[in-house]
């Protein structure tokens, strides 16, 4: 779809949109569904809410899709050079600010901001520049504009200087800074951050904690979050979609699949997790947790099988590339020491399957999610609404998730190695009817606030506003 020609009364931004296409070699185009945290919680909405989604072209498929002029009803593609956004979205989006909102730098060589980086940053300006211009071209008069991500920090304040008559809100799907942190950035950096989310009028964040986070910068370093209001919505998963789609075949022959793969004729235990290849997911120290699981307690050897899918995720980036090394030297490893003819310890899978990723949700004994950081974690939320008998919870308390599901999941120190594996211990152990008691609270608190809910809520606190932000 082209343009609405100003007609859209509300309107979505994100980088990744909900659609991305592929040239075949006989040069036809194929449409994929976008991954990740933003798009699924996004895509509930459905195009009947008759929001339009303005994305980024991401790809040269995406790009020739603009081209012919192929697209999805309710969605517009920008499409921004492809260099520029290499820079905004691999240079600053992911390897700045990503970083610095999941405390990922490692000093002492870690961060350099030189003129590489103000390169880039000029690119990130001129891609937030784009998607205001595009959004200001679309909006209807008073139309209600919901911004996503750090990838559009400066979405906002640009929008509200070509289209003051506009609600403009923005949500963070990441986790936000501690001031510390936050203070390794550049001070114009800084201020040019806040300075263009508070263009908003409203501010969303997935946790209390993030967005405490978030004012504690507005003190320090804008003095104050001004008129824009700051408001917490813990997004949900979906039940209803989750339910019919993990009961589909695709699904269960993926079960049959992996019990194959699992071995031991139904008696092994599963321990399960599923994530984007990302530094922040600690895939890694999951892994180390569950060999010294098979050290501490040598009974589980034979009778169980550490089920990890870690998806290929922004493999432009050198950091993410050898991360995903890293990952498969780790388990390959722990099948060398331990494995025996009969028992691979760890099944790795590396390509992204969301119906494998279900089969396996409805498997898990135990689900490990254990993130050094996370906005919320969905997969925590996803499993206790998809098992079938029942999964134990081994959660970090720095997701995001942590704050909602604490009470009946085991909770764990990500860099604590040796705890995580008590906890996997522990799950393992929990008696049938507890796991099912706490996976039953677990589903109910993950499922609080289903997507569509989410979306609807923000956009009527957004709408009930007193009036667009005085300029
Ligand atoms: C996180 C971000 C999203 C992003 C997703 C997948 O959930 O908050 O904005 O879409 O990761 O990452 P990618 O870089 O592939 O879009």
């Amino acid at each position: 779809m082209a343009t609405t020609g100003g007609a859209a009364q509300v309107l979505v931004a994100s980088n990744r949109g909900p659609v991305s296409y592929e040239v075949r070699e006989d040069g036809s185009l194929r449409a994929k569904r976008g991954g990740g945290g933003l798009v699924s919680g996004l895509s509930a909405i459905g195009p009947d809410a008759g929001a339009l989604w303005v994305c980024s072209a991401l790809s040269d498929g995406d790009r020739e899709a603009v081209r012919r002029g192929v697209g999805e009803e309710g969605v517009r593609m920008l499409p921004i050079p492809a260099d520029i956004h290499a820079d905004a979205y691999n240079g600053i989006a992911n390897s700045v600010l990503w970083f610095i909102h999941h405390l990922l730098y490692q000093t002492p060589l870690e961060p350099v901001f030189d003129a590489e980086f103000r390169r880039q940053w000029a690119s990130y300006e001129t891609y937030n520049r784009a998607f205001a211009e595009g959004l200001a071209e679309e909006a209807a008069q008073g139309a209600a504009v919901l911004v996503q991500d750090y990838h559009l920090c400066l979405v906002p304040g640009m929008l509200r200087e070509l289209r003051p008559d506009l609600r403009i809100g923005h949500f963070s799907h990441t986790p936000w800074a501690p001031v510390d942190y936050f203070a390794l950035l550049p001070q114009d950096i800084r201020e040019r951050l806040l300075h263009g989310m508070l263009g908003a009028d409203r501010l969303g964040f997935l946790t209390r904690r993030w967005a405490d986070a978030f004012t504690a910068c507005c003190a320090e370093f804008a003095d104050s979050a001004g008129k824009t209001q700051v408001g917490v919505h813990g997004l949900g998963a979906d039940a209803d979609f989750l339910r019919e789609r993990s009961h589909r075949p695709d699904v269960e022959e993926r079960m049959a699949a992996l019990r194959e793969e699992i071995g031991g004729e139904g008696d092994r235990k599963t321990i399960v997790r599923v994530d984007r290849t990302e530094l922040s997911k600690n895939i890694v120290r999951g892994l180390l947790a569950y060999g010294q699981l098979l050290v501490d307690h040598p009974e589980w050897r034979e009778r169980v099988v550490h089920v990890a899918f870690a998806y290929p995720s922004r493999q432009d980036l050198a950091v993410y590339r050898d991360y995903m090394a890293e990952v498969r030297r780790v388990a390959t490893e722990i099948n060398e020491t331990y494995g025996t003819p009969g028992w691979t310890p760890v099944v790795l899978h590396l390509e992204d399957d969301f119906a494998r990723s279900l089969a396996a949700y409805r498997l898990a004994d135990v689900a490990l999610v254990n993130p050094v950081r996370d906005g919320m974690n969905l997969v925590a939320k996803e499993v206790p609404v998809v098992s079938d008998e029942g999964c134990a919870l081994v959660l970090s308390r720095e997701a995001g998730a942590y704050w909602e599901l604490r009470e009946d999941a085991l909770v764990v120190n990500p860099y604590d190695i040796l705890e995580t594996a008590r906890a996997l211990h522990e799950g393992l152990t929990m008696k049938p009817e507890e796991r099912a008691e706490r996976t039953e609270k677990l589903a109910a608190a993950a499922t609080a606030l289903p997507p569509a809910r989410w979306f609807l809520e923000q956009l009527e606190a957004l709408q009930d506003l007193p009036g667009p932000q005085a300029s």
